[in-house]
């Protein structure tokens, strides 16, 4: 959880200095106010990349040339030093003073997930997402997932590049054992933390929708083979396409939703429901293991939900135990627990309210 926020001509935020309650914060202000910008920036600093996935140069103020971003934060009893700072020269991560650790250290130091108005495209939207949502709870409850993952990126990246190259078959071939490897250990992680999330997932699935939800891992290649086997009987394909076809970076998270395929779901809002219980089943999973409170940045919750919808998900909220920073139109709008801190924002200045 983050503590005290400092921000620097970041979108429209020319300067913001804040001091966050540990529970739940809630920022009211109108349209175009600075309220996404805001929540944005704390992203930016716990992921060292927009949520909106802005590419970073946009974020910078207009008429700057740099933004500057800092927090002290508390990963459960140590007080920690956060910032970012993005210039000309590109991106600048600092943890405790140490420059080495880039975005990893950021994710470690200020652990947060978002449900913001585009929420629903866990559910609608392709695989990447979805895969991206088991990877961000792999990443804080499997010790060795972020090192297998990035391993088997590079593998895939040589892989592509010999076929883009027209290498030869039995070239490619040689690479299918490691890649095979490195796949196995992805693959296998990723399940583990499926199966770990199992229970919470179908809990937040029935407290926000009141029906039983299920998740299937598909794992990118025909579940009737083996990797190798796929691979092999790809490989004319691959060349002629100079993209591999088979494996854990095409593999998705099948949901299903009263038996039917839920990206079928007519609804925005259920989509947004739906998806927003896999983010609190995700915070929450990694809360478990990490055992302490994380950050969720709820934008504009209120939108496309009805009150009784909103009721349930600001209840499945409260109920999490982490620290919430929400926004809204008016102060109104949203029902918050007693204790929180309220700021207003107008015209990206922020002030106690
Ligand atoms: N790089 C930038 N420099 C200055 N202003 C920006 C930049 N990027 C976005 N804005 C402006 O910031 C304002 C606030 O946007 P936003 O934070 O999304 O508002 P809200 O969420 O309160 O509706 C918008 O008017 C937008 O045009
Ligand atoms: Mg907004």
């Amino acid at each position: 959880m983050i503590h005290r926020f400092k921000v620097s001509d970041f979108r429209c935020i020319e300067a913001a200095d804040v001091e966050l309650s540990p529970d739940f914060n809630l920022i009211w202000g109108a349209n175009a106010s600075g309220k996404t910008s805001f929540l944005e920036a704390l992203a930016y600093l716990g992921r060292g990349k927009s949520f909106r996935g802005a590419p970073t140069a946009n974020l910078v103020r207009h008429g700057e040339t740099e933004f500057v971003l800092f927090g002290e934060t508390d990963d459960g009893g140590r007080m920690r030093r956060i910032g970012v700072r993005n210039s000309r020269e590109g991106l600048e991560v600092r943890v405790d003073g140490n420059g080495e650790g880039g975005a990893a250290a950021l994710a470690e130091a200020l652990p947060l997930q978002v449900i913001d108005p585009e929420v629903h495209n866990l559910v609608a939207g392709g695989p990447e997402l979805r895969r991206r949502f088991l990877d961000w709870v792999a990443f804080h409850v499997e010790h060795d997932h972020l090192l297998a993952w990035r391993r088997f990126r590079r593998a895939l990246k040589q892989r592509n590049a010999a076929l883009k190259a027209k290498a030869p078959a039995a070239a490619i071939r040689s690479w299918n054992a490691e890649f095979v490897d490195l796949a196995g250990r992805l693959d296998a992680s990723r399940r583990r933390v499926l199966e770990t999330a199992l229970d919470v997932l179908v809990e937040y699935g029935a407290a926000l929708l009141g029906t039983e939800l299920d998740f299937d891992y598909v794992q990118g290649w025909n579940r009737e083979k083996t990797l190798e086997q796929a691979l092999e009987e790809g490989i004319e394909r691959d060349l002629q396409q100079g993209v591999t076809q088979h494996g854990p970076h095409r593999a998705d998270l099948k949901i299903c939703y009263d038996e039917r395929h839920a990206r079928k779901l007519v609804s925005r809002g259920q989509q947004k429901l739906l998806a927003s219980a896999m983010i609190l089943a995700a915070t929450e999973t990694a809360q478990t293991a990490l055992e302490r409170p994380l950050l969720l940045l709820l934008d504009d919750p209120a939108a496309e939900l009805d009150a009784d919808s909103l009721d349930r998900l600001l209840t499945a909220v409260g109920g999490l135990g982490c620290q919430v920073i929400a926004t809204s139109l008016t102060q109104a709008a949203l029902e918050t627990p007693p204790g929180t801190r309220v700021f207003h924002v107008e015209q990206g200045v922020f002030s106690p309210a």
